[in-house]
């Protein structure tokens, strides 16, 4: 036998890795199978059906190409037929993250400001009040050595506070949305057969009767809050109907809660895992930037985004055709080693590191600044309440692939 053929494994086909990805195991670990999908190269084209982005220069171009559109409507039509009957996707398309130009644009003026890097600024003080009320909420629990899931009890909580207050939901009504979230967040993953869609439709529904009901509230009596605020200049102005804004509060509470509530669990997750970088985190305030952008790059809370060729183009060298789907897979970009040095080392320290976890162009996350902000804030604050913080048993992940999270994370205070 020839030396070293056993050990030579044949190249995975790009369809079976895909398959694999989206199985459970897959979902778990989904990093191993990044990297034989990169063995195929940075775009792998799967029998001129879809292509897939793998590279980090590949899938950061595409968020800047006029010529990739997001899944609007009438892109929706021709890759999902009958989605129309799916109030989850119905929603999602009257929204500014599933919308492209002049919409996009409209949207994005209209709500822009309000989350623009100055308007963040002023909700510092907030959003400390918030971060201090959450550790203690973990000392409550946590006394006497009793373990305490962080999903939950801090991850969510404190996100779902933050936005809440900002758009002025009722205290009492943050904690239940955790679970309709939860659901809508799976309509985002690639189906086999539309009843997939069921439960995604089910959270859409409830949280679209709640955001109805919110706005007629403070249509009727106005307070100092964001959904007051954005009411009124509709109301005002017309630049959008009333279902549009009502869609985009949808995508405000959504976004800014599950997201946020994954960052700031794999932060928290990293520092158990890492603990030189976590002294550092709990002692630097200079350290806390690049603790949240390489957790974002190393596991980030959103895996792939969807774009589709809006004409034929040649792309690095590789022909699109009008109408192909092109998803990128910014997890496998993000540890591109054409742009990362290790790029399988949780480094907070790294210089330059811009990961894509964020997107970036025109749909570049409204929310960013307050996601940094947010997670600057808090994380540093519950490692220095708690120095002898540990895991208290395996964390789990939902079974999900593109908004990838733990669904679990217990610990003990110490
Ligand atoms: C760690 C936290 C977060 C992550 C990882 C994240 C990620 C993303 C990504 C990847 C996109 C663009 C998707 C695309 O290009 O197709 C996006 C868009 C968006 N994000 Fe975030 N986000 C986070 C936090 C937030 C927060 C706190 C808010 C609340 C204000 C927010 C609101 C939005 C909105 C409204 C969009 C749509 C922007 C557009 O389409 O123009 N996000 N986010």
């Amino acid at each position: 036998m020839a030396q070293g053929a056993s050990t030579v494994r044949a190249l995975a086909e790009p369809a079976d890795v895909m398959l694999r990805l989206l199985a459970p195991e897959g979902k778990q670990d989904p990093y191993p199978l990044y990297e034989e999908m990169r063995a195929h190269g940075p775009l792998v084209d799967l029998n001129g059906v879809h292509v897939f982005a793998t590279g980090y220069a590949e899938c950061a171009r595409a968020l800047r190409e006029p010529g990739m559109l997001s899944t609007d409507g009438a892109v929706q039509d021709r890759k999902m037929p009958g989605w129309r009957e799916h109030s989850s996707w119905r929603w999602l398309t009257r929204n500014m993250l599933f919308a492209n130009d002049p919409d996009h644009e409209r949207y994005r003026r209209f709500f822009g400001t309000a989350f623009a890097a100055r308007s963040v600024e002023a909700y510092r003080p907030l959003v400390e009040r918030f971060a201090a009320e959450t550790v203690e909420h973990v000392a409550v629990l946590g006394a006497g050595c009793a373990a305490v899931d962080l999903v939950p009890e801090f991850s969510f909580r404190f996100a779902a506070d933050v936005i809440g207050e900002l758009l002025g939901v009722p205290a009492g009504d943050r904690r239940a949305m955790r679970g309709i979230i939860g659901d809508i967040t799976t309509a985002l993953d690639p189906i086999g057969d539309l009843s997939e869609l069921d439960r995604g439709d089910g959270g859409m529904d409830r949280l679209a009767e709640y955001t109805h009901d919110l706005v007629a509230r403070r249509r009727a009596e106005p307070g100092a809050d964001l959904t007051s605020a954005f009411v009124r200049a509709r109301d005002e102005g017309g630049e959008l109907t009333d279902e549009e804004l009502v869609a985009n509060l949808m995508l405000l509470t959504v976004a800014a809660t599950e997201a946020p509530q994954d960052l700031l669990s794999n932060m928290v997750r990293l520092a158990l895992e890492h603990p030189a970088h976590a002294a550092r985190l709990r002692d630097d305030p200079s350290a806390a930037p690049g603790f949240v952008d390489e957790t974002l790059r190393f596991d980030p809370a959103v895996q792939a985004l969807n774009r589709v060729a809006a004409h034929d183009m040649d792309y690095f060298g590789m022909k699109i055709a009008e109408g192909t789907p092109v998803t990128l897979l910014i997890a496998a970009g993000n540890r591109d080693p054409r742009r990362f040095t290790d790029p399988a080392v949780f480094d907070p320290t790294r210089s330059d590191n811009q990961p894509l976890t964020l997107s970036g162009g025109a749909h570049y996350c409204l929310g960013a600044a307050l996601a940094r902000m947010s997670a600057e804030t808090v994380v540093p604050m519950l490692l220095r309440r708690f120095p002898g913080l540990e895991q208290a048993g395996r964390p789990t992940f939902r079974d999900q692939l593109v908004q990838r999270g733990h669904a679990t994370l217990p610990v003990v205070t110490g």
